[in-house]
């Protein structure tokens, strides 16, 4: 039995990613740039054992299957379990384990089912991107547990599969994630001056509708879709510029430029699909009047309605006092890279 605990922080995207050029191999329609966080990690715990993950000779029907509850985070032998935050997953988020921990058997020649138990500190589905913590960390733990030795490229190109923000999550970091195919669309480190973000979480509960769902939608009904698209290459590489110069306020200026046009993207979908709530939009006028007084404070939003201010780390404590009023406010720096920490074959028999 082999077993790995891997840990990975959320990041926020400078210029987001928003729209699949292919679904099955989750490239996207644009490149992204992003901040990677120092808080909210996500730890997870693969454990692979003996047994086949498909044979269904041996495992009898899947479902319905007895007892779930009881076997919790326990290898069982009817497939793969996943325990997100001490609750087994049977649903959508076991189906989205499963198809990945696919992926990483194909690449090891494996057929074994495996366990996973994560836990994460970032609020899921509630657009403070746990999913890009989640599938860099699972991508990790998973690629040591089944012995694959993967390079720092192809394991940010492997967790590009289970959710196209984890990408970016592999480096940590500033980094960029580049549009392509499928050898060449990774995330990659890149320079950029001292940044720190300040997390303003409005509503910590699951969003309405998924990234992934929401994506498709825009795709298939907002008008907008096409030229968001266009502005997004286009801001992409203004942004590799600016970071490249080290130039904090154009940095800042196209983040939040880019956030409004994502969510102007969103909202024209059909039926609409509104993220910003009246307290986000509160937060977003606020930072303004930072700005206005000085205070060098952009905002941004993913797919939900919590606001991440992208400031100087010099300026985070002022922007974080400033904005305690409108939620819970925490305040992050430049965040590391999924790793490892802890790797081990027991050699202990299959219980
Ligand atoms: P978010 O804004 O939090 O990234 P998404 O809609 O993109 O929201 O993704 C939420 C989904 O990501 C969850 O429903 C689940 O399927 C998956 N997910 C979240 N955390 C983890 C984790 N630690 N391990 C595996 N999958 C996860
Ligand atoms: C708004 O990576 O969560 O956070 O690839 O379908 O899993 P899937 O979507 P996801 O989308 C993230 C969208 C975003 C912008 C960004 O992180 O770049
Ligand atoms: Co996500």
């Amino acid at each position: 039995m082999t077993t790995a605990t891997a840990v990975a922080h959320p990041n926020i995207a400078l210029v987001k990613y928003w729209g699949k050029a292919d679904a099955h191999l989750a490239l996207p329609a644009t490149g992204s740039v992003s901040m990677g966080l120092d808080v909210f990690p996500t730890t997870t715990t693969v454990t692979v054992d003996g047994g086949a993950a498909d044979d269904q000779e041996a495992l009898g029907p899947r479902g319905p299957v007895p007892d779930r509850r009881a076997a919790a985070g326990r290898p069982r032998p009817w497939g793969d379990a996943f325990t997100l935050n001490g609750h087994v997953a049977e649903d959508g988020a076991l189906v989205r384990v499963t198809q990945f921990l696919d992926l990483v058997r194909e690449l090891a020649g494996s057929s074994a089912r495996a366990s996973v138990v994560s836990e994460n500190s970032v609020p899921t589905g509630a657009g403070l991107a746990s999913s890009a913590s989640g599938f860099a960390a699972l991508a990790t733990a998973a690629a040591a547990a089944y012995g694959l030795d993967l390079a720092e490229r192809d394991l940010s190109r492997l967790a590009r599969r289970g959710s196209g923000s984890a990408t970016r999550s592999i480096p940590g970091g500033v980094a960029v994630w580049h549009a392509g195919d499928d050898q060449g669309s990774y995330a990659e480190p890149i320079p950029a001056p001292p940044m720190a973000m300040v997390v303003v979480t409005i509503d910590a509960g699951p969003k309405p509708i998924g990234s992934r769902e929401a994506m498709r939608r825009t795709i298939a009904t907002s008008p907008f879709y096409p030229a968001w698209v266009t502005s997004t290459t286009e801001t992409v590489g203004e942004m590799l510029t600016a970071c490249a110069a080290g130039d904090f306020t154009r940095i800042g200026e196209l983040t939040e430029s880019n956030a409004l046009r994502m969510h102007a993207t969103i909202e024209g979908a059909f039926p609409p699909i509104r993220y910003l709530n009246s307290r986000s939009v509160a937060v977003f006028d606020a930072v303004a009047e930072l700005r206005a007084a000085g205070v060098e404070a952009y905002a941004t939003a993913d797919a939900g309605p919590n606001v991440v201010v992208l400031t100087k780390p010099e300026d985070r404590g002022t922007v974080a006092a400033a904005l305690a009023g409108f939620g819970d406010v925490i305040e992050s720096g430049t965040g590391p890279g999924a790793h490892l920490v802890r790797s081990e074959d027991t050699g202990a028999p299959v219980p």
